[in-house]
């Protein structure tokens, strides 16, 4: 195991003011809601009302990780957004954060992209710069940030969400992000979009599978270090080592997908199907229960998972993160607990987002997308 004096500061997270029940949408497009609910594990969508988008949903997840920080914006060296959303080829999206935030001078302002990957990215090169020495005392405010729509009657539809989650990266008061970590990429055209094309392209089934490889051989590539590192007498079986993870986090397209990855993880290691079962029930399920609430809102989709199972922790519990990219690429990070977990401050406001949201019916959905499409 890994340990490391650079992790997350201060956390934000926050969800747009309308959600969609899957039943509404089953019952729109003539689908058993059963299909949405049980076969892919979603309940509700969280969908942007006019006057919202992926700038406002940033800008208030960072004032919200800003608020609950000690430091001050001058403390501040580096933005970074994580997005699939963007708003231009050129411009980043991090200048529209920082202009609403008033931030400038000598910080560093960029956007990363890889999919639902770009935050993850964003996380591990702003660890990277605090590890280098280059970020001199300073902090970095790291935002993984979209909106996840598709084109009506796409069979991704029931998938769609939207959120953001901001993370402040310096010293490891919320948690610590080890500095090991276990990425697997190979290109493929799983689901793109390309420019000035309105909603993305899939190859769904195949998108499966190359999350399913990803997953297997980041936490295979785990698996055999932490064996390497082990000083025990005896090597620990991977049970043994996965089990060292209280909760284990992954991206949630939609939470069948990470059953289905966690089979995968289970079958490369040599697991009895039991003890997958086991450690998918204990470890993965309860990490999800705001994914299900809110649906697919790529980069932030793992990090409103490991938000939600730091908050309550006891400092030094550990915490696998599964990342998944399309196109394709895929990283295992670790995390430990710090001291602000166990109050878990963040979830406050998220819980407040879920909770006063305005529940549409289908027909207010559909006159959404037709609004949306209209421009
Ligand atoms: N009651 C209960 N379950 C039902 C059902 C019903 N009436 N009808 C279908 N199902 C189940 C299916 O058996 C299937 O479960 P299984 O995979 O365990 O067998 C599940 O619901 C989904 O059905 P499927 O026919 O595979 O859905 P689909 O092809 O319409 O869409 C995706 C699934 C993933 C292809 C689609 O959501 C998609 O394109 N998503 C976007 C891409 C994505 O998220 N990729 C993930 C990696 S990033």
């Amino acid at each position: 195991m890994s340990t490391s004096t650079v992790g997350i500061s201060a956390l934000g997270v926050h969800f747009p003011s309308a959600a969609l029940p899957l039943a509404e949408l089953g019952a729109l497009r003539g689908v058993d809601p059963n299909k949405y609910l049980s076969g892919l594990g979603c309940h509700e969508m969280a969908l942007c009302p006019a006057g919202t988008d992926v700038v406002t949903l940033a800008v208030e997840a960072a004032r919200r990780a800003l608020a609950s920080w000690s430091g001050s914006m001058g403390d501040i060296g580096l933005i970074v957004v994580g997005t699939e959303t963007a708003k231009d080829m050129s411009r980043p999206l991090s200048a529209w954060v920082a202009e609403e935030l008033g931030l400038s001078g000598a910080v560093r302002s960029y956007e990363v992209k890889h999919a639902c990957y770009g935050g993850t990215l964003a996380l591990r090169q702003a660890v990277e710069w605090q590890l280098s020495g280059a970020a001199r005392g300073k902090s970095a405010l790291v935002i993984a940030a979209d909106v996840a729509l598709y084109a009506p009657e796409d069979s991704g539809e029931p998938t769609q969400g939207a959120g953001a989650v901001a993370m402040i990266v310096g010293t490891p008061d919320v948690a610590a992000v080890d500095v090991a970590s276990f990425p697997f990429s190979q290109p493929a055209f799983d689901f793109w979009r390309p420019v000035g094309q309105a909603f993305p392209s899939v190859e769904g089934q195949l998108s499966l599978d190359c999350y399913k490889l990803a997953a297997a051989s980041c936490f295979a590539d785990y698996v055999a270090y932490e064996q390497a590192e082990s000083t025990a007498k005896q090597t620990p079986s991977p049970a043994e080592v996965l089990n060292e993870l209280e909760r284990v986090c992954f991206h949630v397209p939609f939470p069948k997908m990470v059953k289905k990855a966690v089979a995968e993880v289970g079958e490369r290691l040599g697991l009895d199907e039991a003890t997958t079962a086991g450690f998918y029930e204990s470890k993965v399920v309860p990490t999800m229960r705001i994914n299900q609430r809110v649906g697919n809102c790529y980069t932030a989709s793992l990090w409103i998972s490991v938000a939600s199972a730091l908050a309550g922790m006891k400092p030094g519990t550990r915490v696998g993160a599964f990342s998944y990219g399309s196109g394709f690429g895929g990283e295992l990070l670790t995390l430990s607990a710090g001291p602000k977990a166990a109050e878990g401050a963040w979830m406050t406001a998220a819980e407040r987002d879920l909770n006063e949201r305005e529940m549409l019916d289908a027909a207010a959905y559909a006159a959404l997308r037709a609004a949306h499409l209209k421009g």
